[in-house]
């Protein structure tokens, strides 16, 4: 079977056992909304803290962008019946196929484009803007296609219950390099201490940057108290966040003081 990650095993042994992952213990945001986390291992050694995301509603849980198994197959039962199994871009499908065969009840959904490209998935749907729900599909949750970039073929998800914002790769925040070839990796392609876009996005993946931005034109309409990113820390700055999202950069305003304060 094709593994692009793997469970990373460099990181000290005290560190990893506080990982909840390894006991299959999600945390609980909000509600009705939990994240398990773990670090994997990608190409070339490149580590990051990568997490799934549940949201739930009453016992059906909708699980986006499912980790490596089978430490978290168990504790998920605890909060429900995995009933839909989300890959939420043409990136985040590396468990999607595991975690079908450990539920193969739950109706697994994906972008049209990742359909295409990979039809031994056997995407049972593809992901749309919510005009025909499944009645899998958690109620209150919209989806948000971000267009332009058809090789990424990400998809953003609003929970209104919980306020949340689901977010793949298109911003993240503070995702540390645990080792050498991490740090430099990362201060390549997202040079940190503030919510990043990784400029993979600026230098390939936009191609229609016209799309692209309609496409998220309506994040800032939204009630947003945080924002979930499959990769680094949780989001609070949700005006930065979207801003870094939309074109790369802080809000003008904070641009402005910033260069005030450097004056
Ligand atoms: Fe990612």
């Amino acid at each position: 079977m094709r593994r692009d990650a793997t469970l990373a095993t460099n990181f000290p042994k005290d560190r990893r056992e506080k990982l909840a992952y390894h006991q299959g213990v999600f945390t609980q945001l909000a509600e009705d909304l939990f994240t398990l986390e773990q670090e994997l291992r990608f190409r070339f050694g490149l580590t990051l803290l990568t997490r799934m995301t549940v949201i739930r509603r009453g016992r059906k849980l909708w699980v986006h962008s499912p980790l490596p198994g089978p430490k978290w197959y168990e504790g998920i039962r605890k909060l429900g019946d995995v009933t839909m199994l989300v890959a939420p871009s043409c990136h985040h499908s590396l468990f999607i196929a595991d975690a079908k065969r450990q539920f193969p009840s739950a109706v697994l959904a994906a972008p049209s484009q990742l359909m295409r490209a990979r039809p031994e998935l056997a995407v049972d749907r593809a992901l749309t803007t919510n005009a025909d729900p499944h009645e899998a599909w958690p109620s209150g949750v919209v989806t948000i296609p971000v267009l332009g970039a058809p090789t990424m073929s990400e998809h953003l998800f609003y929970d209104s219950q919980s306020r949340s914002l689901i977010v793949t790769d298109l911003v993240f925040d503070n995702a540390r390099g645990s080792n050498w070839i991490t740090r430099r990796l990362l201060g390549l392609f997202a040079p940190t201490g503030r919510p990043v876009r990784s400029k993979e996005w600026d230098w390939w993946l936009i191609k229609d940057r016209a799309a692209f931005a309609n496409s998220l034109s309506t994040l800032s309409t939204l009630a947003i108290d945080r924002i979930v990113g499959a990769h680094g820390r949780i989001m609070a700055d949700v005006p930065l966040a979207i801003s870094i999202m939309k074109t790369g950069r802080p809000p003008t305003a904070q641009l402005a003081a910033s260069a005030n304060g450097n004056s």
